[in-house]
């Protein structure tokens, strides 16, 4: 174990936030040894770590000092005073951070944790679009490389993809590289789009079948809340469709006695510790990815100081101003 030059917390205030998860003697035994170094490697090495909704939850409520959505994550980048920052959450995230500190280390526990979006389009697919609608702006979504995101005129999240392209005041847009996101957002504005076809492949597996099924068995309690990864009819199912963000706000503002969250398993786990008088119906879809990212990794990168998030430096400028012209929005 490392030793710690500084105060922790005890196992009783440590455990308290995952209780009703997980037993006390499966927590002690699975993570909080490692709770304990990683909060000790933090302060060692003036680290902070951010973690998005999906994380599970002994990382989530474990060790992460700033969590939320894309959004939130991309905002609370630009105000970091640590020099080390560790992204408990995909790679385009962790490059994401890089673009907005490019003085600060960047650490991504798993370098493998990847994203369907990201992977499923190359800047040479944009210039491709570029030259098929000419004058026509680029929106692209934050799950994408910084090479994507260098040929981009804005970026968005699932949190601000119609006010990104509302604030454009064109009838058209080419809006990547998720195809989904693209034609809900233009079912909500009305605006045209112009797609990819890349999909995130936990969301698409969702279904209007399965909605109704358990709307059937739930009957009118049940508040169905759908991500817009999802396929427009999965959202055409829901009560409300929004962000990891905008789930949470959605559970604030109307105190459902069930919600079924149309997304990652780890997100109603996560929820359920906040919001005790909800219950969370849990059909869900894990992400791969997110999952790549452990305890035993996070501690592993701080102890190494690896894997460190590099940007080329041809696409480091470009792709940084298509973060931040969204981020002024
Ligand atoms: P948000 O948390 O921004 O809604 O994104 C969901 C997601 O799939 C991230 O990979
Ligand atoms: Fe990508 Fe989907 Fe996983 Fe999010 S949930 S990281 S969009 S594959």
């Amino acid at each position: 174990m490392v030793q710690a030059t500084v105060a922790l917390p005890s196992r009783d205030d440590l455990y308290r936030p995952v209780s009703s998860l997980m037993a006390r003697e499966d927590w002690e035994q699975l993570f909080a040894d490692d709770i304990e170094a990683i909060l000790a490697l933090k302060h060692k090495h003036d680290a902070v770590i951010l973690a998005h909704n999906y994380q599970t939850p002994e990382i989530f409520h474990g060790v992460a000092d700033i969590r939320g959505d894309s959004l939130a994550l991309a905002r609370e980048a630009q105000n970091i005073k640590q020099q080390v920052v560790l992204m408990a959450g995909v790679h385009f995230m962790a490059e994401t951070v890089k673009m907005l500190n490019p003085e600060k280390t960047v650490l991504i526990p798993d370098e493998m944790a990847g994203c369907s979006l990201a992977e499923g389009i190359t800047a040479e697919n944009v210039r491709t679009l570029r030259a098929r609608h000419p004058g026509v702006p680029v929106v692209t979504y934050v799950n994408s490389s910084a090479a994507v995101k260098a040929e981009t005129d804005v970026c968005c999240t699932s949190g601000n993809a119609r006010r990104v392209v509302e604030s454009l005041g064109v009838p058209e847009v080419i809006m990547i590289p998720d195809e989904y996101l693209a034609r809900n957002i233009e079912n909500e504005t009305g605006i045209k789009m112009h797609t990819w076809s890349a999909r995130c492949e936990v969301h698409e597996r969702f279904t209007p079948p399965e909605i109704r099924q358990y709307r059937r068995m739930h009957k009118d309690s049940l508040h169905v809340i759908a991500h817009p990864e999802c396929a427009p009819e999965v959202v055409a199912e829901a009560d409300h469709a929004g962000s990891t963000a905008s789930m949470i706000s959605y559970i604030e503002n109307n105190h459902p006695d069930k919600v079924l969250l149309i997304t990652e398993c780890s997100m109603s786990d996560n929820l359920s510790t906040m919001f005790p008088d909800t219950q969370f119906v849990r059909p869900c879809n894990l992400c791969p990815h997110m999952k790549r990212i452990t305890l035993k990794n996070i501690r592993r990168s701080l102890e190494t100081m690896s894997t460190e998030v590099t940007i080329a430096a041809e696409h480091q400028e470009p792709a940084r101003r298509s973060v931040e012209r969204m981020l002024a929005l």
